[in-house]
């Protein structure tokens, strides 16, 4: 018998239910604390595992009572939310998205699996990537953005970033994590953009949109997955058969471990899907839910449930399996102490893990407009940095920083000071970041007035994204916009920073600014990244990974939008559009400006036609027309002409970046498999349809910019 055979023959039913409970210590200011009882329950055996639990000395202590005070001596799980970085904070995943750059997504989970793992942590929540079209989901903030291909991409990224999948060992490094792809699925369709609340997709939709990036997470080899909160068309997630036992574990063959969001078994008692704690355990689990975290229902209901003849005890013991399976791959029991062992992190890799989360940061800010002010003259003496979030040390965090320390936080304020030693900056809040008090505005323009240039830094607080922050009217908050209104009268040349977890409703401040940046939340190197860009250190990179929209009402808004039967037509009423405002976004889907400018020529394939098993090399041809050395993200779009089933009117297949010095130019190459053509047909089955297709490339997806070519599918 091998070892899980052996404990699972030893075990007693609360013994293995006790496997299936995850608890939660909880946080104070100091650090984790423990509910009373705790440590009682993992030496009976009646917890399999924790989270929220931080620092190896915290976790070693809990670790011992596992492992040498109970009778089988079982290791526990140490799960924690290591959504951008645990201790050296990173981007906000979205803002990270906006590099388009894998290798960096890799590195960033990298640093983040060994400093998580020096703290005893062996299991991550996250990647997180839950797609959406809705800037008013605060949890817009922690996914890769709109687009499934970019999903996908981020999925295999993060996946081996945590699971070391580079090491021999794998998993069983001492520096690995188990990852957890999360929020299965489509929680990022959350009705009306409000956290928690019902979603209604089509299969369509989930197959083309949502799936995916589960899909390619599981072929990483993605140790768990988290259902969301949600109920799709009525049935909760935690609950849901068809797309976690016979999506999930038959078709796309995930055989890890299924970890229940927050107390969301229990929660099944609420969407009115079960009446008590063993109908809930019941349904959860033949859903093939395998660890209960927080809800107590698992230890409640599971004993009822059985006795009942709700559940069966192989669906018990198969649950035990996957868990102990799972801490047999991370090596926990061979040393279940190799995690918090490491001792803490040498200063010197802490000092490049800085350096990468500033790489990270400048890669990620996104130059949305520049009317040549950008990059800041060298000769500027004096500037005046106004607004509430530019002296804002613990919101450049964002909104998953638990074990980071605000403290570590470089502020906008002190990024500019330490890039121009010779300039005089005046500083002013104007306002704070949602009050009403607009005492602070008359000293915001005095300074404003005498200086040669205003950067203004506006946006919301971190806590205003993430996880239930969700907002009706996502503009800025408070008097911000007075505050603007007030300095942009003043006919000074003035550049806005847009610090923020999704895409402000910003128009009116668009129009009225010289350049205008995306700055998201970077993480403790935000203020030297954000000066990196402004003067011209780091030429900017950064493209929009979601469709910024002009107005809240053009939510959701995204670029593969299907054709419709009456395109919008200014001059014609009876097309799809607005009385009231353009159709078109304020910035489309991967716009991104740098001091460089690439003109593209030249689009070409190796082949016209091709059959579905070829391979399309398709290439352009890029200048830098200058005037400074940059680097481009190319996006490769395809559309199908004529399909069964209307196709999007663009859909990314691919991106390539190209670094070119003034006027120099150079080709890029993409690789299309013409399998990546295909699409659920009307029954949903895979279909590769021949027929024309457009290939359009460009800077992003707005189609003035977009270079396109005719190619055709022949059959077979
Ligand atoms: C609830 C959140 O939805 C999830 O993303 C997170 O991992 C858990 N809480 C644990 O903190």
């Amino acid at each position: 018998m091998n070892r899980i055979d052996k404990l699972l023959a030893a075990m007693t039913l609360e013994e293995k239910i006790g496997q299936l409970n995850m608890i939660a210590a909880g946080y104070a200011i100091t650090g984790p604390v423990l509910a009373s009882g705790t440590e009682e329950d993992i030496r009976a055996g009646r917890i399999g595992s924790l989270l929220n639990l931080w620092g190896s000395a915290n976790v070693n202590a809990l670790q011992q009572i596992a492992v040498h005070n109970t009778r089988l001596g079982i290791p526990l799980l140490i799960g924690f939310d290591v959504v951008h970085g645990h201790k050296t904070i990173f981007p906000i995943p979205l803002a990270e998205a906006a590099s388009f750059d894998p290798l960096l997504w890799e590195q960033s989970a990298r640093e983040a699996a060994i400093e998580a793992t020096a703290d005893g942590v062996n299991l991550v929540f996250a990647p997180m990537l839950d797609i959406t079209r809705d800037p008013r989901w605060g949890r817009i903030a922690e996914g890769p953005g709109e687009d499934p291909w970019v999903g996908e991409q981020f999925a295999k990224a993060k996946v081996r970033g945590f699971q070391d999948a580079g090491s021999a060992q794998g998993l069983t490094d001492a520096r690995a994590v188990a990852a957890t792809a999360k929020h299965f699925c489509a929680y990022g369709a959350a009705l009306a953009g409000r956290d928690y609340a019902s979603a209604d997709v089509s299969d369509r939709q989930l197959l083309e949109i949502y799936l995916p990036p589960f899909a390619a997470a599981v072929t990483a080899g993605c140790a768990a997955i988290m259902p969301a909160f949600h109920d799709i068309d009525g049935v909760p997630m935690t609950a849901h058969v068809p797309l976690l036992q016979d999506w999930l574990r038959r078709k796309a063959g995930f055989e890890g471990v299924i970890i229940s969001d927050y107390n969301a078994i229990a929660e099944l008692l609420h969407h009115g899907i079960a009446a008590d704690l063993a109908e809930a355990a019941a349904s959860a689990l033949q859903a093939g839910v395998d660890i209960d975290m927080m809800g107590g229902a698992y230890s409640q209901g599971l004993p009822a449930a059985l006795a009942r003849g709700l559940v069966s005890i192989e669906a018990i013991d198969a649950a035990v399996r996957r868990v102990l399976s799972l801490k047999e791959r991370l090596g926990l029991f061979e040393d279940p102490f190799r995690r918090g062992s490491a001792g803490a992190p040498a200063c010197r890799a802490s000092m490049a893990r800085r350096e990468l989360a500033r790489e990270a940061g400048r890669r990620s800010i996104v130059l949305l407009t520049n009317d040549g002010t950008l990059p800041l003259s060298r000769n500027l003496r004096h500037i005046a940095l106004i607004g509430p979030l530019a002296d804002a040390r613990a919101e450049m965090l964002g909104p998953w920083a638990l074990a980071g320390n605000a403290a570590n936080a470089v502020t906008i304020q002190e990024g500019l000071a330490a890039a121009l030693p010779n300039a005089e900056i005046a500083f002013a809040p104007g306002v704070t970041i949602a009050g009403d008090d607009t005492s602070g505005v008359a000293a915001a323009l005095e300074i404003g007035r005498t200086a040669e240039i205003i950067i203004l830094c506006l946006g919301e607080a971190a806590a205003m994204s993430g996880e239930a922050a969700s907002r009706a009217n996502p503009g800025l908050p408070g008097a911000q916009h007075a505050l603007a209104n007030a300095i942009l009268g003043l006919g000074k040349p003035v550049v806005t920073l847009i610090s923020s977890g999704r895409p402000l409703m910003i128009s009116k401040i668009a129009a009225g600014t010289k350049a205008l940046l995306a700055t998201w939340f970077l993480g403790v190197e935000a203020g030297h990244a954000i000066a990196d860009v402004l003067t011209g250190k780091f030429n900017p990179a950064g493209k929009l990974p979601v469709t910024w929209p002009r107005e809240v009402g053009q939510v959701p808004i995204f670029y593969a939008e299907r054709p419709s039967g009456r395109p919008a037509n200014p001059d014609d009423p009876y097309t799809s559009k607005y009385l009231d405002m353009p159709v078109t976004p304020l910035f489309f889907f991967g716009h991104g400006l740098s001091y460089s400018r690439f003109s593209m020529s030249n689009l070409r394939a190796d082949k016209a036609e091709f059959r579905r098993a070829d391979e399309l090399i398709i290439e352009l041809d890029v200048l830098n027309e200058g005037p400074s050395a940059g680097e481009e993200t190319i996006f490769l779009f395809a559309r199908d002409l004529v399909a069964s089933v209307a196709r999007p009117l663009l859909e990314l297949k691919g991106t390539c970046k190209i670094a070119l010095a003034p006027r120099e130019s150079g080709t890029v190459h993409f690789r299309l498999a013409a399998e990546a053509l295909a699409f659920p047909g009307r029954d949903l089955a895979r279909v590769f349809e021949p027929g024309e297709f457009l290939l359009l490339v460009g800077p992003s997806a707005d189609p003035r910019g977009l270079l396109k070519l005719k190619v055709r599918a022949l059959p077979g």
